[in-house]
């Protein structure tokens, strides 16, 4: 018998993970949403109905190509549907991109303050974070963030476009210089592009090294039902093809997608109201005395009170969840909201008022 020295049981995560914490999920404190971005509005009229009344045998294997759910998309994006794949939520998407295209060796490049998820992917598959942040913390760094990739041996970048917790949206001129200048790949999150209606989908097949990132959980109100998607040339999508899952999005989601893509004019008056409601929100917070308010193209809108914590505190006393951030690169303390339903937004207003001592 050879001799072991006995292990205890965090000896056994690969060390690259050991300093990686869980994701820490908000609660459903039973407050007012205002902390995720989702949409806050109950899917459209007969949907619920159509998507439970669908017979699926779930006794077998989802579509492992999830044909009708990338045709939807497809002819939603004006692309074919092999230049689709879909993921389990954009977040599975992330690494799956990581896992694919970068890992050891390989950079991820990124525009701090951005979307955290980014860093857990890269740190899970081995690969190396390159920051660029914004300038102010709002403007693209177009060269210094061009120079990056020229620099790096490998490398993946991710512009999220609008960018979370921002909310800002980058030029469309800018954006594209990166990815022609850019050796690179370049991933273009757009989460949020019912919003902006800012979008790259029409140049996948201009640029071998562009990826767009969609996902259903914020304008189409899926996200607990997890499904997001690569929009990209035939053969990016090929490789991401090899890595993912076979079956990845299950078949009730792929279904509830798809059949969501059918409500597309309900969902656009849904964002329609959703944009105003974001506009009015940050022209009020804007006109408070001590009050910062940065700009948006989404559906949330971040902001900096003179004392952030008292008032994040506030709010969740009065039944509002928000997004408190202690300390972002660059911009340090700020709060982020999501529009939660007229009404409630009006309500949040009044106490936004009454903490700026109006
Ligand atoms: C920029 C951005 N990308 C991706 C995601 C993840 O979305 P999903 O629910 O599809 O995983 C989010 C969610 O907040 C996001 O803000």
């Amino acid at each position: 018998m050879t001799n072991f020295i006995k292990k205890a049981a965090n000896d056994f995560i690969r060390p690259v993970l050991t300093s990686l914490q869980a994701y820490q999920p908000s609660e459903d404190t039973g407050k007012i949403r205002m902390d995720a971005n989702e949409n806050p509005f109950p899917w459209p009229e007969g949907m619920q109905e159509e998507v439970f009344n669908s017979t699926l045998e779930f006794n077998r294997y989802p579509d492992g190509s999830a044909k009708a759910l990338r045709q939807g998309i497809a002819t939603y994006n004006n692309v074919d549907w092999t230049e689709v794949l879909v993921g389990n939520g954009s977040d599975e998407l992330i690494q799956l991109i990581l896992s694919t295209f970068a890992g050891p060796g390989s950079s991820l490049i990124v525009h701090p303050p951005t979307f955290s998820m980014y860093w857990a992917a890269a740190t899970i598959t081995g690969t190396s974070v390159e920051e660029v942040p914004l300038l102010g913390g709002i403007s693209l760094d177009t060269e210094g963030i061009i120079k990056s990739s020229q620099q790096a041996a490998r490398s993946v970048m991710i512009i999220c476009n609008p960018n979370n917790p921002t909310g800002n949206a980058f030029a469309r001129s800018e954006i594209l210089q990166i990815v022609r200048e850019s050796p690179g790949l370049v991933v273009v999150d757009e989460a949020y592009y019912e919003f902006s209606g800012e979008t790259l989908a029409d140049v996948i097949n201009e640029y071998p090294n562009l990826l767009i990132l969609r996902t259903f959980s914020k304008a189409f109100g899926l996200a607990a039902l997890r499904v997001g998607y690569v929009l990209a040339n035939k053969t990016l999508i090929a490789d991401l093809n090899k890595v993912r899952q076979p079956y990845n999005v299950n078949s009730f989601s792929q279904q509830a997608a798809a059949i969501a893509l059918k409500y597309l004019p309900a969902y656009l008056q849904q964002v329609a109201i959703l944009k105003k409601e974001i506009q009015k929100i940050s022209e009020e917070l804007g006109q408070l005395p001590g009050v910062t308010v940065y700009p948006t193209a989404a559906n949330f809108v971040l902001f900096r009170p003179a004392d952030c914590r008292t008032w994040a505190e506030e709010f969740a006393a009065k039944g509002f969840n928000t997004r408190y951030f202690t300390n972002l690169p660059v911009l340090k303390e700020a709060i982020r909201v999501s529009s939660a339903l007229p009404e409630q937004n009006q309500e949040f207003l009044r106490i936004a008022t009454k903490l700026a001592g109006v």
